[in-house]
């Protein structure tokens, strides 16, 4: 089925605010065909065949490409190496098999869940020190004070990042916050900036593994850092930075989106707000609802490797595939009332972490850093209201969140 125009409609920064009549005009047809020939997947049981498929590829980001400097050695000789070193080790989110699995093996064998349980303590501290540090104001501008600064710090305190560069990775994550976007990879100004930012942060990463191959100490970055031996690989160090740096990004944007649209949700359902406040067991099964509900990866892309036959459709093979999660997630086919937010729903099958292969290696840590925000902010903040509603979004279509978050407080408990 063809409708050559709807995504553009999802991708128009006007729309950011309520894109749910749009995936729901999509819904007609679990496949619809864009003028551009992308395959937009939009139904639950659409979205969940494909991506259990070995015909779609992750490997669907353009060659990287570094812009013109202007210096000869540069332009000609040091930049075509650099591409095609980041070429061959693009970051696992962007790899097949078996590159793919070897890679995440690696990864989950040092995120651990004894690690991220490991570090609920230093969450809550955290967010107890970002809120106290609004003692005083009549109002909290949410991103900026809590959902930013938050998982920054976090993961570098799961990497091994010492505390002292730890503004150093702020300005990086910031720099980098669209890099995973589909819409930034077109916009030659991002590109330029995320190629620089991570050439900056590569830099960095080669130094710290170094140090932590002199001195290993207990976090993911010495482990992942240790050496190979025949019985035991280990991952090359071109791919450990881009691990390094995919884990950052990752983990970065999206657990500001959840803590951000979770406060919101909360903000709009003063009832659930004040259940959670009376009773914080309620947070997992919250947060559950919200990645269902208002999740913050919207969709992704893949590439068919073969034609795909899906719902009356043919995909053909080279296709452009758009995932597009959130319309699942709000598909009226497997949730009942699936508009109303509901966290007392018991079967809430969602794609907020994605799913397959490629589902979420940091679930487990951005569900804790999302319900351990929540819970304290809701404890915490005294009668909390919005300031606008609905909030300025940011102008990413698939990482999509507000910009930021005006709370009124009557003061901090
Ligand atoms: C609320 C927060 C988060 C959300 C909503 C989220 C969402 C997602 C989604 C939808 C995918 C699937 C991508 C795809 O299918 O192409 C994914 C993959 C991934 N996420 Fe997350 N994520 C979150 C937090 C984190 C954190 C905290 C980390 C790490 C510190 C992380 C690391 C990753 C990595 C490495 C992948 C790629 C996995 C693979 O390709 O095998 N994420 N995430």
């Amino acid at each position: 089925m063809s409708d050559d125009t709807l995504f553009a409609e999802v991708l128009d920064p006007g729309n950011r605010a309520d894109p749910y009549p749009i995936y729901a005009r999509f819904r007609r047809n679990p496949v619809t065909r864009q003028r551009d020939g992308a395959y937009v997947v939009s139904t639950h049981a659409a979205i969940r065949s494909l991506i259990f498929d070995p015909r779609l590829s992750s490997q669907d980001l353009p060659p990287s490409r570094r812009p013109r400097t202007g210096n000869p050695l540069r332009d000609w000789i040091l930049n075509p190496i650099k591409n095609r070193v980041a070429n061959g080790h693009r970051p696992l989110i962007f790899r097949d098999p078996p590159d793919h699995d070897t890679l995440r093996g690696f990864v989950m064998k040092e995120f651990t869940i004894h690690r991220v349980n490991g570090l609920h303590q230093r969450v809550v501290s955290h967010v107890d020190k970002l809120i106290e540090a609004c003692r005083g104001r009549d109002k909290v501008c949410l991103v900026e004070d809590l959902s930013y600064p938050l998982p920054v710090a976090i993961i570098c305190e799961l990497l091994g990042v010492p505390e002292k560069d730890e503004p150093q990775f702020h300005d990086w994550a910031t720099r980098l916050a669209t890099a995973l976007e589909p819409d930034a990879r077109r916009d030659e100004d991002t590109r330029r900036v995320t190629v620089t930012t991570f050439d900056a942060i590569a830099a960095y990463m080669r130094g710290l593994i170094r140090e932590k191959r002199r001195h290993p100490a207990d976090d993911m970055l010495s482990g992942l850092a240790r050496r190979g031996t025949p019985d035991q690989p280990a991952m090359g160090d071109v791919d450990l930075i881009s691990t390094a740096v995919l884990l950052l990004v990752a983990g970065h944007e999206t657990t500001v989106n959840l803590i951000t649209n979770g406060m919101l949700t909360l903000l709009r359902h003063p009832d659930e707000l004040a259940r959670l406040k009376a009773d914080p067991e309620r947070a997992p099964q919250l947060i559950e609802e919200l990645l269902r509900f208002e999740p913050p990866v919207h969709f992704r892309t893949r590439k068919a490797l073969g034609e795909i036959e899906i719902a009356g459709t043919t995909i053909p093979k080279g296709a452009p595939v758009i995932l597009l999660f959130a319309a699942g997630n709000r598909d009226p086919e497997r949730f009942t009332d699936p508009d109303r937010f509901d966290p007392d729903r018991d079967d809430v099958q969602h794609f907020g972490f994605g799913g397959g292969l490629h589902y979420c290696v940091g679930a487990p840590l951005a569900r804790i850093e999302a319900e351990i925000a929540l819970v304290r902010l809701c404890q915490r903040l005294r009668q909390p209201s919005l300031l606008a509603d609905p909030p300025p979004y940011r102008p990413g279509a698939s990482l999509r969140g507000p910009q930021n978050l005006g709370i009124r407080i009557a003061g901090i408990v």
